[in-house]
């Protein structure tokens, strides 16, 4: 069974890579950073903390993070194997997340891909993010456009820009990963199941070295 984790900084392309992997081996994304946008949008007391961190990039406390997952991770679908997408983020939560997995699934990380993309192209991607509220569907204005300017391809819903995709509140994200987040290669680097993957070519090509990663 896989159970995987994607490393990266904003933009780096962890929500699309998964998309494919979902497709073709079947697992579950437990994305945190989803999973917040909606407890933002139900306006849930989780999600009125959470909102203050968001807006500002900065990361939400460990706790509330780490009792999300928790909760996440007690649903029987993760027995189908998880890709975790933008968890964990602190040594705290990596520590959290082994225990969880240990303890309450009997089971462990199979592999961790880390995806490098230089900072200048990470700004111009998130700037360029659009996404389906209704379906979730990510696309770019330049890379990845929509068939019809600013809707949906799949149910034609006008897309959204995220509220932290601004450039000022981008780059600090930027800074937060390579000031905590990036720490976790270090975590990770001799598990013998740390890879980094190139993250700067087209999506396609991007994912046909991380098949060669899954097998
Ligand atoms: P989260 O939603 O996790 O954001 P992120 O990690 O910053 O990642 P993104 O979703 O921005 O990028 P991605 O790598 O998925 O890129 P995508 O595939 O969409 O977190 C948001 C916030 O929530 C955090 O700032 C924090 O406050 C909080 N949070 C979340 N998790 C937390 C945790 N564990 N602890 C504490 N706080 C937490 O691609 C981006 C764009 O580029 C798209 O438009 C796409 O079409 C395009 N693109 C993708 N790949 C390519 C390519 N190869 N070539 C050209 N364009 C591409």
């Amino acid at each position: 069974m896989i159970n995987m984790i994607f490393l990266g900084p904003p933009g780096a392309g962890k929500g699309t890579q998964s998309a494919y992997i979902i497709r073709d081996y079947g697992l579950v994304q437990i994305s945190t950073g989803d999973l917040l946008r909606q407890a933002v949008k139900d306006q849930t007391p989780l999600g009125k903390e959470a909102k203050v961190y968001m807006d500002a990039g900065q990361l939400v406390p460990d706790s509330l993070i780490i009792g999300l997952m928790k909760d996440r991770l007690a649903s029987p679908d993760c027995a189908k194997g998880v890709i975790f997408d933008g968890f964990p983020r602190t040594i705290a939560q990596a520590e959290a997340l082994d225990a969880m997995l240990k303890n309450d699934l009997k089971t462990e990380i199979t592999q961790i891909i880390s995806l490098n993309v230089a900072d200048e192209l990470l700004v111009e991607r998130a700037v360029g993010r659009r996404s389906c509220p209704k379906d979730g569907k990510v696309y770019h204005i330049k890379y990845n456009p929509p068939k019809v300017g600013g809707v949906c391809d799949l149910c034609g819903t006008t897309l959204a820009h995220r509220d932290d995709d601004r450039e000022d509140t981008i780059k600090n994200r930027l800074k937060v990963y390579h000031e905590t987040t990036s720490l976790l290669k270090g975590y990770y680097g001799n598990s013998g199941k740390f890879t980094e993957v190139d993250g700067e070519g087209n999506p396609d090509d991007v994912y046909v070295k991380i098949k060669r990663i899954l097998g």
